[in-house]
């Protein structure tokens, strides 16, 4: 099933919760709240109380995208403020299988994501534990970059070994989401995109029509 998943980091931060209601009532599927530590990748966002502080606005589930390290410190934090999925990143742990039986125990789905240069065959040995693999399709820490036409593969070769949900993140537009629901993608984070859009809820529509076999 496609579904949308909206990125706030491209939203006004003075207006989170008006962004959070407008995303909602635009038809997005999930809320994708991306966090950044500073360390991890070099912009600092936000943390847990945020996403708590939003829970009750409106009843589109949330989700939270871990660009931190020891990302496993954040979990409880997390599935404490009402996120329904929790994805951290290979890159940051040499445990993703604990990880993500940790995610778990909390009772939220794990997604394991992974950068660019990152092969698709790091995430194989977690395709039957996790419930999604986030493909980055740019590096990680900003709105607003181009999509990487390189990662297409990766979805594919994932794609052809699991029915997990594959999302996708970054530079996904009504020119990029094509081909990369092509390649087996079928949940999809924009933020940038969004954010400039006068009507969402027509510019979720384009997302969406573009999705069609
Ligand atoms: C980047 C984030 C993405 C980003 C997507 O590190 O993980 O979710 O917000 O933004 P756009 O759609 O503007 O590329
Ligand atoms: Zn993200």
């Amino acid at each position: 099933m496609i579904q949308i998943a909206p990125s706030i980091l491209s939203s006004d931060f003075s207006r989170f919760r008006e962004e959070v209601i407008a995303l909602a009532d635009a038809g997005a599927d999930w809320i994708h709240f991306d966090v950044m530590d500073g360390q991890f990748v070099p912009p600092i966002t936000f943390g847990a109380k945020l996403a708590a502080d939003l829970r009750s606005a409106v009843k589109t589930p949330f989700e939270a995208h871990l660009m931190t390290e020891t990302p496993e410190r954040h979990f409880e934090a997390f599935a404490e403020a009402g996120c329904s999925r929790i994805i951290f990143h290979a890159e940051a742990t040499a445990h993703a299988h604990r990880l993500a039986q940790q995610l778990h125990g909390l009772g939220v789905q794990a997604g394991i994501a992974i950068n660019p240069a990152t092969p698709a065959s790091a995430v194989e040995p977690l395709l039957g534990l996790v419930q999604l693999v986030l493909v980055m399709t740019v590096n990680p820490g900003w709105g607003g970059q181009a999509f990487i036409e390189a990662t297409l593969p990766k979805i594919a070769a994932i794609r052809a070994t699991s029915d997990v949900e594959i999302e996708v993140d970054g530079g996904i537009d009504p020119q990029t989401i094509g081909p990369a629901f092509e390649a087996g993608a079928n949940v999809f984070v924009t933020g940038s995109f969004l954010a400039a859009a006068t009507d969402k809820r027509e510019a979720v529509h384009a997302l969406r029509d573009r999705c069609a076999r």
